[in-house]
């Protein structure tokens, strides 16, 4: 198998960044020769520049396999605890306040890799359900978790963690509380939690204004590693889809600060997310 060559990154990154927004750093070759080196083999291939012929001949077969080897899907229970902190005492009671008056509560989470952030709000709102004895409100959130990897997506719909990941950022109690322990070593999540969410596949980088409202959007840490002309992009649109007094929580890094006519930046010890202003 060759090295990767100059014009062979050039023609992968310029192919990743049109299929899904990842930008690559000039320095970034390594990247592509570490993540992608062994999968150009076991095509039976012995250079980056057949991969980019045949990617070119067959991009359905080959180019959700790249992608899934290109994103970078790291991710782990309450991620972030100041961002949990703001989710568990300002904006929640706020969405608890719309089902008490009947109405429904709408959340998507963009970008959720193998499924921790999302199973994390679900574990969070069920718990704020039994501490107002108001069990029955958990059905009136719907959770819609997506992802552009298909691999991670298949992680979190399985909803099965090996021990180092379970272990990262889950209390003992919660383990307890939510997971079943398996036969080799796995946790695996509970119904009861596991289908409050449902997942799907989306590439951010596409229109996606069809999805609707949202009274709570997440994405963290996604939009990270996109040039800043997509990521606010992709930002503004999902400041567009926020119902009136929505909400849009993004990484510790992704400011949206250079939009401020269509939004208000809340603060709230330590975390600052985004409200749609009202019309
Ligand atoms: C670092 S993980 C963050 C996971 C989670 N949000 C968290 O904060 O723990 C970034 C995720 O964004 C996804 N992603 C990257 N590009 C995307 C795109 N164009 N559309 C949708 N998801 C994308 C990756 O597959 C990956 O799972």
């Amino acid at each position: 198998m060759q090295a990767i060559t100059a014009l062979e990154f050039k023609q992968i990154s310029k192919l990743l960044h049109e299929q899904c927004g990842i930008h690559l750093q000039d320095d970034q070759d390594y990247l592509v020769q570490t993540r992608l080196g062994d999968f150009v083999e076991s095509l039976g291939l012995n250079s980056f520049s057949q991969l980019v012929a045949r990617l070119q001949v067959e991009p359905g077969k080959l180019l959700p396999a790249v992608i899934n080897l290109m994103t970078t899907n790291e991710t782990l229970w309450f991620r972030d605890q100041s961002c949990w902190n703001a989710l568990e005492k300002a904006i929640l009671p706020e969405l608890f306040k719309k089902v008490a008056c009947g109405e429904e509560v709408k959340v998507w989470i963009a970008g959720c890799s193998t499924g921790q952030e999302a199973y994390s709000l679900a574990l969070l709102i069920d718990e704020l359900c039994q501490v107002q004895k108001k069990t029955e409100w958990v059905r009136h959130f719907s959770i819609q978790a997506m992802d552009i990897s298909e691999t991670a997506l298949q992680t979190a719909r399985l909803a099965s963690y090996n021990t180092f990941e379970i272990n990262r950022g889950l209390s003992l109690t919660r383990r307890t509380h939510y997971f079943e322990q398996t036969a080799n070593n796995h946790w695996v999540l509970r119904p009861n939690i596991r289908l409050r969410v449902h997942f799907d596949t989306i590439n951010l980088t596409r229109d996606f204004s069809h999805l609707g409202q949202f009274d709570l959007i997440l994405c963290r840490n996604v939009t990270i590693y996109f040039t800043p002309q997509v990521r606010s992009k992709i930002l503004s649109t999902m400041v567009s889809m926020l119902t009136p007094e929505g909400s849009l929580l993004l990484g510790a890094t992704e400011s949206l600060w250079h939009q401020r006519n269509s939004y208000r930046a809340i603060e709230f010890e330590g975390c600052i997310y985004v409200k749609a202003v009202c019309e």
